[in-house]
């Protein structure tokens, strides 16, 4: 144990500064600045300069971008669209469906982030209802939920990998299933597991899958992609729109609507060039370090870190078993924001949401950060819950 939770950490630390300052444990927020995603930042600018307007190059740094997540996620290029934020591409997504049919319901777990629930509500004003899939007071939902909740009039599940307030991981593939069976489409939003566990879209059947860059892909703010399965691009038409997702950008066309044949349609307006670049270096960077050793990695971290909740009497409302948790890790807390605050003046950049702290490690964390977050916990235990109610 104690040389693999911080062989990898000792390889690629020297890439993250911040390090040299800070206890950084919030990967569930955003991703600690790389030098590669820094540079990248640097050569926007300085094409920017040497071009003076380098709009072929920039859309070829988006297609770029297209291939890399493509890549990542197992998908094809022509099954990407590269957006500004995860709630631009299910906007565009949600757009394209017609909740007018015997299909208009859509089903959101309560796992999800708040754009998405949001974005389903906002539906309602277009015919859809929407069913909501409660967990269990344990932090989890078990399958029986979603088959309460998938019907014959469901035409989509949207769902989390990793909860971004209770760390809790659901089992996608059986869910998928389900969805399927019912004759339902299913959604998944990645953001909080992508780069931090091995995301293939294939082996998770989905048939959209919406994310971002900004956290364990180490990229940065202003890159969203949005997945969609090859088959079902040309069923859907979305409303939400831009030249960009045009089938022939520079036509310059204001006549039509002619969306692009591939998942580009759900694009909208000028890309987040500065974020493209980033993204590119961000994920080769994670790509490079490896994404199942993190994995493997953030394990060894989450045990230390639970052993030590456990020796406090902490509640850790994220749930125990590996397979049922990523690579957030949840502190039931009687004042969280007080906490972050405590940590942050200890110098551990820490985050809060429903009254848990989140610690969050990623490939970069070390055994020392673990030691740094328990000993600052033990000091200020009064804002920890503790027992077991
Ligand atoms: C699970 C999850 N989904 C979506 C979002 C928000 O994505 P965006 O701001 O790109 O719309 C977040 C942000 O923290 C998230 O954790």
């Amino acid at each position: 144990m104690a040389v693999s939770v911080d062989a990898l950490a000792e390889q690629v630390r020297p890439r993250f500064p911040i390090f040299e300052r800070l206890t950084y444990v919030n990967s569930c927020s955003q991703g600690a600045l790389s030098d590669d995603v820094r540079d990248a930042y640097a050569r926007y600018l300085s094409d920017w300069d040497e071009h003076g307007a380098p709009w072929e190059y920039w859309v070829a740094q988006l297609d770029a971008a297209r291939v890399t997540v493509a890549d990542l996620l197992n998908a094809d290029n022509d099954e990407i669209a590269i957006t500004t934020s995860v709630s631009a591409g299910v906007d565009a997504l949600a757009s394209a469906f017609s909740f007018d049919g015997d299909r208009d319901k859509i089903v959101v777990s309560d796992f999800e982030f708040p754009t998405i629930g949001q974005i389903a509500h906002a539906q309602e004003r277009r015919g859809a209802r929407v069913e909501h899939v409660p967990a269990e007071p344990d932090g989890t939902i078990p399958l029986e939920r979603f088959e309460a909740a998938i019907d014959e009039r469901t035409a989509l599940v949207a769902v989390t990998h990793v909860c971004f307030r209770n760390g809790a991981k659901l089992d996608i593939e059986p869910i998928a299933a389900l969805a399927h069976e019912r004759g339902a489409l299913l959604l998944l939003d990645a953001y909080q597991s992508v780069g931090s566990l091995p995301v293939d879209v294939r082996a998770l059947d989905c048939d959209f899958l919406a994310a971002g860059a900004l956290k364990y892909l180490l990229g940065s703010a202003g890159l969203g992609f949005l997945y969609c399965r090859r088959d079902l691009v040309e069923r859907l038409s979305p409303t939400a729109t831009g030249w960009f997702a045009d089938q022939d950008i520079f036509e310059m066309d204001i006549h039509d609507y002619s969306p692009a044949s591939t998942a580009r349609r759900f694009e909208a307006g000028t890309p987040p060039v500065p974020a493209i670049y980033a993204a590119i270096a961000g994920i080769g960077l994670m790509r490079e370090i490896g994404i199942e050793e993190t994995q493997k990695h953030v394990r060894g971290l989450t045990e230390l870190l639970i052993e030590g909740l456990d020796e406090l009497d902490g509640q850790v409302v994220t749930p125990r078993a590996w397979q049922e948790r990523g690579a957030l890790t949840c502190v039931a807390s009687t004042d969280a924001e007080a906490l972050v605050a405590t940590l942050t003046e200890r110098g551990i950049v820490s985050s809060s949401r429903d009254g848990n702290l989140r610690i969050s490690p990623h490939c970069y964390n070390a055994r020392e950060d673990i030691e740094a977050v328990l000993e600052a916990l033990r000091e200020h235990r009064a804002l920890l819950r503790t027992g077991k109610g």
